[in-house]
C-alpha cells in the first residue's frame, strides 16, 4: 500500500515495461492497446485478491478431495466508465467469465472539469448489495470526480465499500486524495501515482488523453 490508504501501486517489471510504452506519444493506437492489455491482467489479479473462496468436494481422476472456487454468494460486477474504460473490460471479463458487465457511460466537461452522466446500465436496486462485488474500471483516475460519482452510485445502492475496486492504469494524487477521504474503504489499484494535475486536468506526465490514444482519435 502507499501513503493512501487503501490504494495498491502494482509495481511489477511487466507493469513498468509497459509503462515505458504507452507515456510515450509515438506510440501507434495498436501498440498502445496492447500494451495495455498486457497491465491489464497484473492490475486485476491484485483488485481481486481477497475475493471469498468456498470449498466444494470434486474428484481427481485419483480420489476425491476438498478445493476451493470463488464463493458462489458473491456476484461480481464489472463496471467500466465509457469510453477509455472499455480497454479494461475484455480481459477482466477474460478473467472472471462469470462476471456482469454494466458500462457507465461519463464526459468529463472541459470548463468544469465534473463529469456528464449519458448513459447507467446499474440496476435502480440491488437484492442483497453485500454480496456485490464491483469493479470500475477507468484507465485515469485524474480530477477524482468521476471516480466519486461512479463509486457513489453504488455505495447509495448499499454496496459495502469494501466490496468496492476502482482499477485504473495511472492516477494523480489529487484524485487519490479526493477519492480515499470521500471513501476510505473502497480499494484502488493503479499501475502509477504520478506527480500532478495540469490546468485542465489533465496527468502529469501521464499519457495524454486515455480514449483518444485507444481509439485512435487523436487530432494533430
Ligand atoms: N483523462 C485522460 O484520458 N487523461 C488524463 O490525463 C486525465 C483524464
Amino acid at each position: 500500500m502507499t501513503d493512501f490508504q487503501n490504494v495498491k501501486v502494482v509495481k511489477h517489471p511487466i507493469c513498468c515495461h509497459n509503462l515505458s510504452i504507452i507515456r510515450n506519444k509515438a506510440t501507434s493506437a495498436e501498440v498502445f492497446r496492447n500494451a495495455i492489455r498486457r497491465i491489464t491482467y497484473l492490475l486485476f489479479y491484485n483488485a481481486t485478491d481477497d475475493l471469498e473462496l468456498e470449498d466444494i468436494e470434486i474428484e481427481t481422476p485419483l480420489e476425491k478431495c476438498t478445493v476451493q472456487r470463488l464463493s458462489s454468494k458473491k456476484e461480481i460486477i464489472i463496471a467500466p466508465i465509457l469510453r477509455a474504460g472499455l480497454i479494461f473490460s475484455d480481459i477482466a471479463n477474460e478473467i472472471m467469465p462469470y462476471a456482469t458487465v454494466r458500462h457507465i457511460g461519463m464526459y468529463r466537461d472541459e470548463d468544469t472539469l465534473t463529469p456528464v452522466w449519458y448513459y447507467n446500465k446499474i440496476p435502480v436496486e440491488f437484492d442483497n448489495p453485500e454480496d456485490k462485488i464491483i469493479l470500475i474500471l477507468d484507465p485515469m483516475l485524474a480530477t477524482g470526480n468521476s471516480a466519486i460519482d461512479a463509486i457513489k452510485l453504488f455505495a447509495n445502492k448499499k454496496v459495502p465499500q469494501k466490496n468496492i475496486r476502482f482499477v485504473s492504469l495511472i492516477s494523480a494524487p489529487e484524485g487519490l486524495e479526493k477519492v480515499t477521504k470521500a471513501y476510505p474503504d473502497v480499494k484502488i489499484v493503479t499501475a502509477s501515482i504520478d506527480n500532478c494535475l495540469n490546468d485542465n486536468g489533465y496527468i502529469r506526465p501521464g499519457l495524454g488523453d486515455a480514449g483518444d490514444r485507444i481509439f485512435n482519435t487523436v487530432e494533430n
